[in-house]
Order: C-alpha cells, then sequence, then structure tokens
C-alpha cells in the first residue's frame, strides 16, 4: 500500500474524490495519510478532519523564501514516507528541491487541455474564463507528472468536456470538475499505486491490469 500526500489550498472538492475512491476501492493500493494546506482558510482542511486524516497548514508567509518553503514541505512529506504528492488545486509555487526530492512521483490535476490554458497564471476560474474568451467549443482536464516545467510534465490521463453556448465560467468550472476532474485523479492515482504508468520521455505509458 503506497502512502498519499494530497496537496490543497482550497475547497477540496478533488481531495473529496480522492477520499471516496480510497472509500469506494477504485483508489487501489493507496492511502490517504496527509494532507498540506497552503492556506489557513481552506475548507479541504476540514475534509481532511472529518474523515481522519492528518492535515498541516504551510503558508508561504511563514518562510523567506521559495526555497525555504520547500525544505518544509519535502521534510513533512518524509516524515510521513510519503510514495505519492498529489497537487489537488494546489496553488503555491515551490522550488526544484520537491521536484527533485520526489521526481517523477508528483502528479497535478489542470482544469483544461493541456497544451492550451496552462502555464503561469492559468489555475482556477481563471482558466475557465479564458477558455470562453477564446471560443474553443471543448475543453477538459489532465493530469499529469510534475516536472520543473510549469504544467509542463508528462500527460497521464486527459479527458474532453464541451463548452456550453450560454456558459460562465462557474458553470463551465462545475462541469469539468464533475464530468472529468472527479473521475481523472482518483483513476490517475490508482494507476499510479498500482505501478502501472511508465514515463517514457514525454509520454506515459499505461499498462494492463495484471
Ligand atoms: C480545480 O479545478 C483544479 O483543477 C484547479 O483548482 C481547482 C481546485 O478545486 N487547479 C488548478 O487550476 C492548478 N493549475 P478543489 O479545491 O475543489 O479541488
Amino acid at each position: 500500500m503506497l502512502n498519499i500526500a494530497v496537496l490543497v489550498s482550497g475547497g477540496g472538492t478533488n481531495l473529496q474524490a480522492l477520499i471516496d475512491a480510497e472509500k469506494n476501492g477504485i483508489l487501489k493500493n493507496g492511502h490517504i495519510k496527509l494532507v498540506i494546506s497552503s492556506s489557513v482558510d481552506a475548507y479541504a482542511l476540514q475534509r481532511a478532519r472529518n474523515n481522519g486524516i492528518d492535515s498541516f497548514v504551510l503558508t508561504k508567509k511563514e518562510y523567506a523564501n521559495v526555497d525555504d518553503y520547500s525544505d518544509a514541505l519535502v521534510k513533512k512529506l518524509d516524515e510521513y514516507s510519503t510514495d505519492l504528492v498529489i497537487l489537488a488545486g494546489f496553488l503555491t509555487i515551490f522550488s526544484k528541491k520537491v521536484t527533485d526530492a520526489y521526481k517523477n512521483k508528483i502528479i497535478n490535476i489542470h482544469p483544461a487541455l493541456i497544451p492550451s490554458f496552462c502555464g503561469k497564471g492559468y489555475y482556477g476560474l481563471h482558466v475557465h474564463e479564458a477558455v470562453l474568451a477564446s471560443g474553443v467549443k471543448v475543453t477538459g482536464a489532465t493530469v499529469h507528472f510534475v516536472t520543473e516545467e510549469c504544467d509542463g510534465g508528462p500527460i497521464i490521463l486527459q479527458k474532453a468536456v464541451n463548452v456550453l453556448d450560454d456558459d460562465t465560467p462557474e458553470t463551465l468550472q462545475k462541469r469539468v470538475m464533475h464530468e472529468a476532474e472527479w473521475k481523472l485523479l482518483p483513476e490517475a492515482a490508482s494507476l499510479f499505486c498500482q505501478g502501472r504508468l511508465i514515463i517514457d520521455g514525454k509520454k506515459v505509458h499505461i499498462k494492463e491490469e495484471m
């Protein structure tokens, strides 16, 4: 059984999807042991408490710089013998120290079809605002490995979601979460925990179930 740490900053609906997936057996061979929030008020912390998961707040302002913040993050992840780090709406930047310490062991959910609408400044509702402004008819969600390059790591899973004529950023965000994110993230976590993800350069191959 692999130890999972989930990093959050907000409402934590993706964390909830992971907790539910562990309970109902969709998330195989993984156990959520730790939640770290970069914000004191994140409702995700309440979700962790409701489910008896240890949780900690690590805010950037407590540290002099990104490297010190990253050291603290790695220390906490190490303390819990973390095998997989899941960024589930984690909006705080960390440095190479984290991606080096947990190389090929960090995955992120992004609310668009990478390589579109991603990179610096594309997070949360801003992504959906940009999608609507562009006039595209299809968006979606992506789960990818985290490397030093923002939203640039190997893609694990993607799912498309239609954009509707009368969508607002809020309605689109909800539909992307409901139709894509909450399914995709537990599925990717499960594949990782079963050892079924093989990274081959920019590509990720998924091994058949044994
Ligand atoms: C999710 O839509 C997630 O994809 C997004 O933040 C939201 C968090 O919601 N992440 C990013 O934009 C990262 N670039 P949640 O706290 O309810 O899971």
